[in-house]
């Protein structure tokens, strides 16, 4: 379903971190993801998208993958899911980054995230074994031009 409402897509600020923080299921138990959400808006990584002035969703592109994009992390708040707000994200993710290629990477038993990057016409590019047992990390990438800025 689609959803009607606007979406803002922007840069996340310190003070949405809350916000994130409570709808992502894994910060309730994992202080050190409450970290990472805050590390990565320090350092300017992570979008949100906000709907009626709530941040429904968050997104952190950085360049840790062997100097190239990499979106570490997309996140849609259960109750918003199916509404082409994750794409939205990554769409604007696709604009905003500054390398020739964007990576993004996925558990093999992620179906929802691996059609989501199927839809938005990203290929796969191999697979890391060994990280979650019996569930391999499926690596994604997409080219956005031919040369870095
Ligand atoms: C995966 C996730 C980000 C998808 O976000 P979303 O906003 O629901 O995705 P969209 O609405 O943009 O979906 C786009 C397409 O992806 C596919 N898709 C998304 N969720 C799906 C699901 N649960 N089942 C099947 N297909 C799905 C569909 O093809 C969908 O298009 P459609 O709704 O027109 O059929 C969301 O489910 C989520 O946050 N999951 C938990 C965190 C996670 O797994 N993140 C990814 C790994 S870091």
């Amino acid at each position: 379903m689609a959803c009607n409402t606007p979406i803002v897509l922007r840069l996340a600020t310190i003070t949405d971190a809350n916000s994130i923080v409570a709808f992502d299921h894994v910060a309730a138990s994992e202080p050190a993801r409450v970290q990472f959400i805050h590390d990565q808006i320090k350092s300017s990584a992570c979008y949100v998208a906000v709907i009626d002035a709530n941040v429904v969703a968050y997104a952190v592109l950085n360049y840790k993958f062997y100097d190239n994009g990499w979106i570490e992390m997309l996140y849609v708040h259960p109750q918003f899911r199916r509404q082409g707000i994750g794409s939205a994200l990554i769409r604007h993710l696709l604009n905003a980054c500054r390398t020739a290629q964007l990576f993004t990477s996925t558990n093999q038993s992620n179906l929802s995230m691996q059609r989501l990057l199927a839809t938005l016409e990203f290929d796969r590019s191999g697979f890391i074994e060994n990280l979650d047992e019996g569930n391999p990390e499926l690596v994604y990438f997409k080219r956005l031009r031919d040369n870095a800025i």
